[in-house]
């Protein structure tokens, strides 16, 4: 790829950040980012609003305020009831308006399967930009949503979920990062990513690929969706859990106790998961209240050091 030469290009695709951040004037920054997927919920009024969720993500996971975005939509038109198609972008629209989103317009292309997502652009001060690296020595790791979307949406696939577990991963996917991101107002984030395609570890490895720090997660408190490791158990895990473990293969370092359904939790794809923040200890303990005052919730999952720079070490 011809390497972008514009001084205002701040953050592009080589630094495996969440989204694109062009600088408009000293104190503007534009965020850019674009997702779409295709259903892994049978309501499409749902699928949107999760689909709508994962898209605006990324600009939250920048520090950013989405402002505006298109939606990028497959339908096979000649297939499917338009009703259905209404349903998702209603779904996405709705929750554009609870993130103060402007929707201005979008593409619609003819498909075998019914595909979206949408493009968002947000704004950001360049000196607030949130970036995946910049994580010190003995910051704490924090998490804002459970995880197992991945297996739990394989089991629905293969209608082994039960309506409990359908309710709350539909619920976690659709929440939007919203209050995770006005939780940091007034404090110093060092580094922030939200958890998608990757697997929580994966997302965590982005942030350390520098090798200026590791990160050491500790397995018993990641906040993990009901059900998740029986399920895994069964083997209801996406092939994309087991691509991701591969690809981190040595960047990855498991205590003895750590086995193999732990392991494909911990690397499980997810969709719209949360945002994982790298803070100071009395940042993180600030973070913490303000986000349970906004009606969040979050976890302290790990911390930086500097004894593995570039590794993920679980215990
Ligand atoms: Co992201």
């Amino acid at each position: 790829m011809p390497k972008m030469t514009d001084e205002n290009v701040l953050i592009c695709g080589d630094t495996m950040d969440d989204a694109g951040v062009y600088r408009l004037t000293d104190e503007l920054a534009m965020v850019q980012s674009v997702d779409f997927f295709t259903p892994m919920v049978d309501d499409p009024y749902l699928f949107g609003q999760i689909a709508a969720a994962n898209s605006l993500s990324d600009i939250y996971a920048m520090g950013a305020v989405p402002k505006t975005a298109m939606n990028v939509t497959a339908f096979p038109v000649n297939k499917m009831s338009l009703s259905i198609l209404e349903a998702i972008l209603c779904g996405g629209a709705d929750k554009l308006i609870e993130a103060g989103t402007s929707l201005l317009g979008g593409h619609t292309i003819e498909d075998d399967v019914p595909k979206y997502g949408l493009s968002v652009t947000g704004i950001v001060h360049p000196d607030k930009i949130l970036a995946n690296r910049g994580a010190n020595e003995g910051d704490l790791l924090i998490l804002t949503k459970p995880i197992g979307s991945g297996i739990i949406s394989t089991a629905i696939k293969a209608e082994m979920a039960s309506e409990e577990q359908i309710q709350q991963v539909t619920e976690v996917m659709r929440t939007l990062n919203k209050t995770a991101f006005d939780a940091t107002k007034g404090l110093t984030v060092h580094a922030c990513t939200d958890v998608t395609g990757f697997g929580l570890l994966g997302h965590a490895y982005e942030m350390v690929a520098d090798e200026r720090v590791g990160f050491t997660i500790e397995s018993s408190k990641v906040p993990v969706l009901d059900g998740t490791l029986d399920l895994a158990r069964m083997g209801l895990v996406p092939a994309g859990a087991h691509r991701n473990k591969c690809y981190l293969q040595d960047r990855l370092l498991f205590a003895e106790h750590i086995v193999a359904e732990t392991q494909d939790i911990l690397t499980d794809p997810q969709t719209s998961g949360g945002l994982l923040l790298a803070m100071d200890e009395s940042q993180a303990q600030t973070y913490l209240q303000q986000l349970s005052d906004l009606g969040g919730q979050g976890n302290i999952i790990g911390y930086a050091d500097k004894r593995r720079p570039g590794k993920i070490v679980v215990r």
